[in-house]
């Protein structure tokens, strides 16, 4: 994969990118899958099955002239796979804990996702704060300032978002790929660690142009 302009384009030559695990926590139906869905895939789906266990999918984004590639885990919301999170957040480099701004429980469990997560995961671990559903202000309940305050105190990007508009969702992850260490490239041992990645293989890396807006 490289970059050309705005865009993720399959190449010959080995992915010397820079790839990071990231995971996304919150409570049931706010709104994680939609979210990923929608960057990887480009898609909403009203009828948006609950997660089992969890979700794998990747995607790639431009950064200058470099390929941030992300292994997403997409996490099941149901309190009875909570106890399986800790497998998927561990060692991630990413997280992004996801609310629905119409239900302020959610905004709650949100917070309690930051406490587990600055207690047991990573010490570097980035982590983003997504207010969903943006796109339902109507019916609003929790207010931006007030997530944006508590993002801010405690030191977590934040992003209102709509997995059904598109609002913001391309946003939220290019602004996580930007806090992302960056590698070096011409370093052999991190060549090395990309070896062995089919890039004619669909099934390898998710192919669809980057950046480009969905
Ligand atoms: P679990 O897998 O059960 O943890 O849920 P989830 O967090 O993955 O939520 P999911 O993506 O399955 O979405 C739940 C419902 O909310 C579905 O009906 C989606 O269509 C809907 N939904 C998700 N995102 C949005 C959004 O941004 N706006 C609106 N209006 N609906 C959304
Ligand atoms: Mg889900």
């Amino acid at each position: 994969m490289q970059c050309l302009g705005y865009f993720a384009v399959k190449s010959g030559t080995a992915d010397l990118g820079n790839q990071f695990k990231l995971v996304l926590l919150g409570d049931m139906a706010v709104g994680k899958s939609s979210l990923v869905l929608r960057f990887v895939k480009g898609q909403f789906d009203e009828f948006q099955e609950t997660t089992i266990g969890a979700a794998f999918l990747a995607q790639s984004v431009c950064l200058d002239d470099t390929t941030v590639k992300f292994e997403i885990w997409d996490t099941a919301g149901q309190e009875r796979y909570h106890s399986l999170a800790p497998m998927y957040y561990r060692g991630a480099q990413a997280a992004i804990i996801v609310f629905d701004i119409t239900k302020p429980e959610t905004f709650e469990r949100a917070k309690a996702w930051v406490k587990e997560l600055q207690r047991q995961a990573s010490p570097n671990i980035v982590i983003a704060l997504a207010g969903n559903k943006a796109d339902l202000a109507e019916k609003r309940l929790v207010e931006y300032e007030e997530a944006q305050t508590y993002a801010e105190d405690t030191g977590l990007l934040f992003m209102e978002t709509s997995a059904k508009t598109a609002m913001n969702v391309n946003e939220l992850f290019l602004a996580i790929a930007k806090k992302m260490p960056k590698t070096d490239t011409q370093n052999p041992t991190h060549a090395a660690r990309h070896r062995g990645v089919n890039l004619q293989d669909p099934d390898a890396h998710s192919t669809r142009a980057c950046c480009g807006g969905n």
